[in-house]
């Protein structure tokens, strides 16, 4: 019973192998390493190579007795993907078709996909339900509502069973403090938060603060990244015990500011952090934050962390690991 995780020398992979090999479960990494870094894994087995060499997938699933995946293998930045959409198509979409071949040909139907609240745009009413229109507005989250499609026609056609889970912002590190995010291969908001705060970046540009919202600064649903890590777990119990296919948002349903994030970064660092007022960024929604109650029903998971959980441990992780990995 081995679990294969592609992508899992990233931010979010690298936390739940943690929570899957902790929680008893023998686990397999395949990584291009594109993006990702090896010492977020530790002595956990790693296969360097891509998702798109079906007969590597086929050849890790049989030698390691794989019977779930959980997939993260994908580019994720949304400014990166309009201006070279081609490689996101490539990798992300035509990737996830030779990984499931792969796997299948191995004998292995069961999938956690990560996919994204970035399929819904800007959504037209909130809490956001998994049942809001999908709307994409860059080539990043569209490969990712095509990566849903293309894993559910897996299961129409060659009964592949999956989850798909939409994560809304994922931030912090593990508490422990032994893992956390990039911050050097990042546009978002919580690391360049603290590299500001750590005076390893000039102040933050705060986009906007002529929005409709409480204090005129954008609002998203900020979720630990432990907290994405139980979900997946409690993802893969859901297959594995014969669970429907599903997809769920994974949110706390809260949504927090940035100015919200700024001061409570200001209150747990104990020093200001150095910012300015700009315009707002081109197609950045007003606020977004999730309806999570379908997660709870169906995986009976709930977030657990809090913002001041987030802003604690990502500060930890960035103050003890100014260069990352590295
Ligand atoms: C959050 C808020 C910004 C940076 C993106 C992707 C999404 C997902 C998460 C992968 C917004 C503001 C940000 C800064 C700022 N990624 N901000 N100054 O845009 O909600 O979502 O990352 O799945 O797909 O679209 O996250 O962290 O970029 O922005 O004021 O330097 O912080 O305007 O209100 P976003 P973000």
């Amino acid at each position: 019973m081995t679990i294969l995780v592609t992508g899992g020398a990233g931010y979010i992979g690298s936390h739940t192998v943690r929570l899957l090999r902790s929680s008893g479960r023998d686990v397999v990494v395949l990584d291009s390493l594109e993006r990702g870094h090896r010492e977020s894994l530790f002595d956990t087995p790693l296969v360097v190579g891509s998702i798109a060499d079906e007969s590597l997938v086929e050849r890790v699933c049989r030698d390691f007795e794989v019977t779930d995946i959980v997939h993260f293998a994908a580019y994720k930045s949304a400014g990166e993907s309009m201006e070279t959409p081609g490689m996101y198509w490539l990798n992300n979409v035509q990737g996830t078709v030779h990984l499931v071949e792969g796997a299948l040909a191995a004998g292995v139907n069961r999938l956690v996909f990560s996919s994204s609240a970035a399929v819904y745009g800007s959504p037209a009413s909130l809490p956001v339900r998994e049942s809001a229109p999908l709307a994409p507005e860059n080539v990043y989250a569209e490969t990712k509502a095509v990566m849903e499609r293309v894993i559910s026609w897996y299961g129409v056609t060659r009964g592949l069973r999956w989850a798909s889970l939409r994560y809304f912002n994922a931030a912090g590190a593990a508490a422990d403090g032994a893992i956390g995010e990039d911050w050097s291969i990042t546009t978002n908001l919580v690391p360049l938060v603290m590299k500001a705060a750590l005076g390893a970046s000039g102040p933050l540009k705060v986009f906007g603060t002529d929005y409709p919202t409480p204090d005129g600064t954008g609002v998203r649903d900020y979720i630990h990244v432990e907290d994405l890590a139980t979900a997946h777990v409690a993802a893969l119990d859901h297959l594995a015990t014969g669970g429907a296919d599903i997809t769920v948002n994974l949110g706390t349903g809260r949504g927090a500011s940035v100015l919200e994030v700024l001061r409570e970064t200001e209150r747990v660092s104990g020093r200001p952090v150095p910012h300015e007022f700009v315009s707002r960024r081109p197609g950045d929604p007003a606020e977004v934050y999730a309806d999570a109650s379908l997660a709870a029903q169906l995986l009976g998971w709930k977030a657990t962390h809090t913002l001041a959980d987030i802003i604690e441990s990502a500060y930890a992780w960035h103050s003890a690991h100014p260069t990352g990995f590295r």
